[in-house]
This record gives C-alpha cells, structure tokens and sequence, in this order.
C-alpha cells in the first residue's frame, strides 16, 4: 500500500503553549502552525488561549488578536478583512477558506489553522504565490483586440453580455480552490488550476475581448486545461460562492464545439 508521509524534517513538532492570563468559560485554543526558514528546524504547531469574549467574531479577529497581544512573531497576510482582497486565504479546521470571512463559532473545539496546502511556505500562514500568480499572469488576463477603436467612443457591452461575466469577475484570487485540488497538488507546474482556469474563462466569455480563436489555442493542452478530473473540491471550496469546476466545464466544451465533433 502507498504511503504518503511527510519527510521527517517537514514534520510539524508540538510547540509552546501561550495560556490567557485569566481563562474564562469562552476562551478557546487555537492551533497555529509555524515555520521560521531562518531557524532551521522543523515546523511546529504553537496553541494560543484566546478569550473570545474580548475578540472580533472572525478567525482574522483572534490572529489579529494573538499576533497584538501574545506573541508578535506570528505572520500573516491580510488587508481588507472582508473578504476582498483575497490575502487572508489560509486553511481552517480542514477547509481552505477566507479568515477574515470565517466565523470562530462555525467551528468546534480547538481552531487548526494551516498555510494553503501544497505550496512552498514562505513563513507561518505565508505561502509562496509567485508560481500561481505568473500563471496567472500566462493567460493574459486583460481585453486583447485586434479591431482599432475610435478615438471618441469606448468598446460598449450590452446588459445580455455583461451578465455572462457574473460568477466569474467576483474571483479575488486567493488561490483557496486551486490549493484544495488534487490535479493541481500533484501537476502544479503545468496544470493552471481552478483558479486561473475560471479567470481564463471570464476572457473568452467577454464580448468585447476578439481573441478568442488565441486564448482556445493556449488552453488546449493535456496539461494546462484538461488535467481536471471534475472532483470538484474546488468549487466545494469557494470562499466566494464560485463555480469554477463549471467554467472549466464550459471551455472544454467550446472546444469541442470549436473541434467540431
Ligand atoms: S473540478 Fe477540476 S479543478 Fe476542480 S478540484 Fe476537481 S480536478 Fe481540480
Ligand atoms: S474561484 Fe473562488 S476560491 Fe478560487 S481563487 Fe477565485 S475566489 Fe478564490
Ligand atoms: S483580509 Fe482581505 S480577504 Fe481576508
């Protein structure tokens, strides 16, 4: 049988325990895994009381919390703390989701709080984005036009148009579906994911983009596009509500029906 382990030195190790000054019936322990790549030694995972009655509702609120109040050396990213910019995606209580968006009273017992999986951890809850963001970057994520248009007048869009770009423009790129799918675990460096995959989309649904004979061509590849199995945990996943294993579903078919089979 295939066993899946992690190398010894990847291990995470129990960590120091921060106890509340005064523990009350409302305090809970979080479990925050920690990684310094300057120390040299294995992850570990330290367990913070934190006194809920004196803390924001959202799992953000109790990092903010600890990183203020108990231990300063724990990093993070985040920005807008509600659910915009997408820099607070980490993976809580199992599930890759928004901290800032995650209630702590949705969650039972202690809260395990983990980087996104499957990515290079940068420090703590930071994982590396660049590989994700230069594929981002590969599917030209922005109007391409062949026509010139006039000086005077900008390329319009009628309501029926816009309207196809629901579901698709909400994607705050946070990476949560793509770091919850197995295609994208194991097949990373040539896979695009869910992620790129439904901003790939949003292109060739907009009616004012003329490349879409271009955008097809770079998709239709064994790897970039149709390493999707359909196992959906990327949409199970959405913080936002998305649907991108849909989208992904929607581009195989215009190139089949491009094939003309
Ligand atoms: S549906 Fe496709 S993209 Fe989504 S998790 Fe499954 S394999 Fe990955
Ligand atoms: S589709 Fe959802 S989970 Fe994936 S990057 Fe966009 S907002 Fe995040
Ligand atoms: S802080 Fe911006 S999405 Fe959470």
């Amino acid at each position: 049988m295939l066993e899946l382990r992690l190398a010894p030195e990847a291990r995470p190790l129990k960590g120091q325990h921060f106890s509340a000054e005064d523990a009350t019936a409302n305090t809970r322990i979080f479990r925050v895994y920690r990684w310094d790549p300057d120390q040299g030694k294995n992850p570990r995972i330290d367990s913070y009381e934190v006194d809920l009655d004196n803390c924001g509702p959202m799992v953000l609120d109790a990092i903010i919390k600890i990183k203020n109040e108990i231990d300063p050396s724990l990093t993070f990213r985040r920005s807008c703390r509600e659910g915009i910019c997408g820099s607070c995606a980490m993976n809580i209580d199992g599930t890759n989701t928004l901290a800032c968006t995650k209630p702590i009273r949705e969650i039972k017992g202690d809260v395990r709080i983990n980087p996104l999986p499957h990515l290079e951890v940068v420090k703590d809850l930071v994982p590396d984005m660049s590989h994700f963001y230069a594929q981002y970057a590969s599917i030209k994520p922005w109007i391409r036009t062949q026509s010139v248009p006039l000086p005077d007048k900008e390329r319009l869009q009628s309501h029926d148009d816009r309207d196809k770009l629901d579901g698709l423009y909400e994607c705050i790129l946070c990476a949560c579906c793509s770091t919850s799918c197995p295609s994208y675990w194991w097949n990373g460096d040539r896979y695009l994911g869910p992620a790129i995959l439904l901003q790939a989309y949003r292109w060739l649904v907009d009616s004012r983009d003329e490349v879409t004979g271009e955008r097809l061509d770079e998709l239709d590849d064994p790897f970039r596009l149709y390493r999707c199995h359909t196992i959906m945990n990327c949409t199970a996943t959405c913080p936002k509500g998305l649907n991108p294993a849909k989208a992904i579903a929607e581009t195989k078919k215009m190139l089949l029906a491009r094939s003309g089979i």
